[in-house]
């Protein structure tokens, strides 16, 4: 795992934007993998920046989202779907027929889930997935307890989630009881993971994700055994880590030999 630790969250954003950036013109016909929530929201406004002003070219990038809630209709003003057209897909030029968000108003959702995955490897997989992480260690909505083995699934979300989340409905009684998310084994598929956290109130479960135990428990910690996850974590995120001055010291080195790596 590659620790990143930057002042605030606007630089977390900065940083996230640059490594994204970077990919889709490496390869314009990227394929991203997306996630909701107030993390990556300074990372999406990043990356309208870079079209509306330099002309960052969206029209052959094809995107994944991780997760949906079930029964929530797309054009739901807190659907992820209508999240992800707010943050990003109405102001670049992506075509919209390669946008995909579970769907969860499938009347089969077994088998929507094998049909996400199989539209996944057609496009010829995720470059870069995009993650967020929960308060309870969740990556996509997979809660503690969901197999590192996991794919595209339905699972029932937590009883923190569903208060975490409650900050975007009316009550906690309107948040969605189930959703799809992308497995965590589909996560770890992707040939890059970058995942953002920041504030204090993440800090305790960066701290499992990154130094605790490889479990089930907090399912983020399955990114230790990726090859080329990057964590970017704003100073409040990191302050529990145990090692951050090692993760401190190797950031400063690595600029050293950037050219090489
Ligand atoms: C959203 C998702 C979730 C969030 C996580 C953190 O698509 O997959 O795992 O990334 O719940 O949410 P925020 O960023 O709102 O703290």
């Amino acid at each position: 795992m590659e620790i990143i630790i930057t002042k605030d969250s606007e630089e977390m954003s900065d940083k996230a934007a640059e490594i994204v950036i970077a990919q889709i013109k490496a390869k314009p016909d990227t394929v991203l993998g997306l996630a909701t929530g107030s993390t990556p929201e300074g990372l999406y406004a990043r990356m309208v920046r870079a079209h509306k002003e330099d002309g960052l070219d969206f029209s052959s990038v094809v995107t994944f989202n991780l997760d949906e809630y079930v029964d929530l209709a797309p054009d739901h003003e807190q659907s992820y779907r209508s999240f992800m057209n707010r943050h990003l897909f109405d102001h670049i030029n992506v075509n919209k027929e390669n946008t995909h968000v579970p769907d969860g108003l499938a009347t089969d959702l077994g088998e929507f889930c094998r049909r996400y995955e199989q539209m996944i490897c057609e496009a010829g997989g995720i470059d870069i997935q995009v993650l967020g992480i929960g308060r309870d260690g969740h990556l996509g909505f997979n809660e503690p307890g969901s197999s590192l083995a996991s794919l595209t699934q339905v699972v029932t979300l937590a009883p923190e989630t569903i208060e975490d989340n409650s900050r975007f409905f009316q009550s906690e009684e309107e948040v969605p009881r189930f959703a799809v998310t992308m497995g965590i084994q589909s996560i770890l598929n992707a040939r890059k993971c970058l995942m953002l956290a920041s504030g204090r109130g993440k800090a305790e479960v960066v701290k499992g994700c990154v130094e605790g135990p490889i479990t089930a428990m907090v399912t983020a910690s399955a990114l230790q055994m990726h090859t080329d996850a990057v964590v970017i974590l704003d100073e409040e995120a990191a302050s529990m880590l145990d090692r951050i001055d090692y993760y401190r010291w190797a950031q400063e080195a690595r600029q050293q030999v950037a050219d090489r790596l």
